[in-house]
């Protein structure tokens, strides 16, 4: 079986890892969670790599260099899922790493820099709505005010992370030394049509998306389904609904502006009750921020509005945000010579999707690989792709650990600042 082939049935593996039957579910600090890091820190051992977890929960495989104050270079992406996901956003990127590290082993190299391949706990925040978890506490931006924070169940973050085995007191010590790091590398499927219209199995990211991650709350009152007039009501839910195709509006008319409201929690909750209070989230995206800032005022003002009409209230709190990010020029262009070595040409795309390289960029060198998937599906079980395509991946990664060795073989500050 040749590493692509590996890699695929690894992903069927870790596919089958989740919380919810019949589906692929697996959140942060979960029991799948901790099944999932098990089974990669395995075959990170298998790999040549002494493994640990840290505070938070991060999974990270170390590959010693040829010195033994080398850099590190970093290579990963996350572990976790959405609801009912596919089975490669995020594993197929941290197993093509340590495929990438096995070879080093298989043939007895070691770099002049080491090489840690993390495996992020919590990239989408489906349990606690704030994403980046994992990446923010490496990148030493995790803000510990979301340690209060509740999922679905009412339990707090800090009390996952506690019974996770983590250490909500030792997070701000999960710090990466960015003098220490050499830069960060993640492959990762590109969850757009693009590569496929193109017909490249892999491109080069150019820039990551910012993101505003928002609840919107509309309080009205509760009330009896059967004995309350339809002129008496304040209904909550209705607000809602107004409020879900006024954001899906607004977006069609803005070009380059995407927003969606995925979840929706209508209290009480029962069918013979009118709903007094509904939470809304809303996910605003553009490549400029200020553009995509000023969208999401624009957007709670609506909200406003249609309370004021319909005399309820309502809330607006942005939970997370993201500036746009930029790959590293340097880093970007050694990627591209080693696509050129596989692929007739490369293309250079942007991300619509976030990734644990918007974060870790904020403290070192952050370049990505796309990988083609079928019809652009993500977050979805019909999530794809082809081996051949993972095979080009592989072969490109590895010629980038080569290139980036070769380049720089012994001075690690021109490599610094090379890159
Ligand atoms: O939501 C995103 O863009 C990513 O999949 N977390
Ligand atoms: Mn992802
Ligand atoms: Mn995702």
């Amino acid at each position: 079986m040749d590493p692509a082939q590996k890699i695929m049935r690894r992903c069927d593996a870790l596919g089958k890892i989740s919380e919810e039957p019949g589906c692929l579910t697996r959140t942060y600090a979960s029991a799948s969670m901790r099944r999932a890091n098990d089974l990669v820190a395995k075959w990170m051992r298998e790999a040549g790599m002494k493994t640990r977890v840290d505070a938070i929960g991060n999974l990270i495989g170390h590959y010693d260099g040829n010195k033994s104050n080398a850099k590190i270079l970093l290579l990963g992406s996350h572990l976790d899922t959405v609801r009912n996901a596919g089975k490669f956003d995020g594993p197929l990127g941290v197993l093509l790493a340590i495929a990438c590290v096995d070879e080093l082993r298989r043939k007895k190299v070691r770099p002049p820099f080491a090489i840690e391949v993390v495996g992020f706990c919590d990239e989408e925040g489906a349990r606690f709505q704030v994403p980046y978890l994992g990446s923010k506490a490496l990148a030493g931006c995790f803000d510990t005010r979301d340690l209060g924070r509740k999922d679905a169940g009412g339990v707090s973050m800090a009390e996952c992370i506690e019974k996770f085995g983590g250490d909500t007191a030792r997070i701000n010590q999960a710090r990466f030394d960015p003098v220490r790091l050499l830069g960060y590398l993640e492959a990762h499927i590109e969850q757009g049509p693009v590569l496929e219209q193109k017909n490249l199995a892999v491109g080069i990211v150019s820039a990551i998306a910012g993101q505003t991650r928002a609840r919107v709350t509309f309080t009205g009152r509760a009330g009896h389904a059967g004995t309350t007039p339809m002129n008496l009501r304040k209904d909550a839910l209705c607000a809602a609904a107004e409020m879900i195709l006024a954001v899906e509006t607004f977006a069609r008319n803005r070009a380059g502006l995407v927003a969606t409201v995925g979840e929706i929690f209508a209290r009480p909750g029962a069918g013979n009750v009118i709903p007094g209070d509904v939470q809304l989230s809303l996910d605003v995206r553009q490549p400029k921020d200020k553009i995509r800032r000023s969208a999401s005022r624009a957007l709670e003002k609506w909200a406003l509005r249609i309370a004021a009409r319909r005399k309820l209230k309502s809330n607006f709190v942005i939970v997370h945000e993201t500036a746009a990010v930029s790959c590293s020029k340097k880093m970007s262009a050694l990627l591209k010579e080693a696509v050129g070595r596989s692929q007739r040409k490369s293309a250079v795309l942007a991300s619509g999707a976030g990734h644990d390289a918007a974060i870790m960029a904020g403290i070192t060198p952050a370049a990505m690989l796309f990988i083609r998937c079928k019809n652009g599906i993500s977050h979805h079980p019909a999530e794809s792709v082809k081996t051949a395509d993972v095979r080009v991946a592989f072969d490109v990664m590895t010629d980038f650990l080569q290139l980036l060795a070769a380049k720089y073989p012994n001075s690690v500050q021109r490599l610094e600042r090379n890159l």
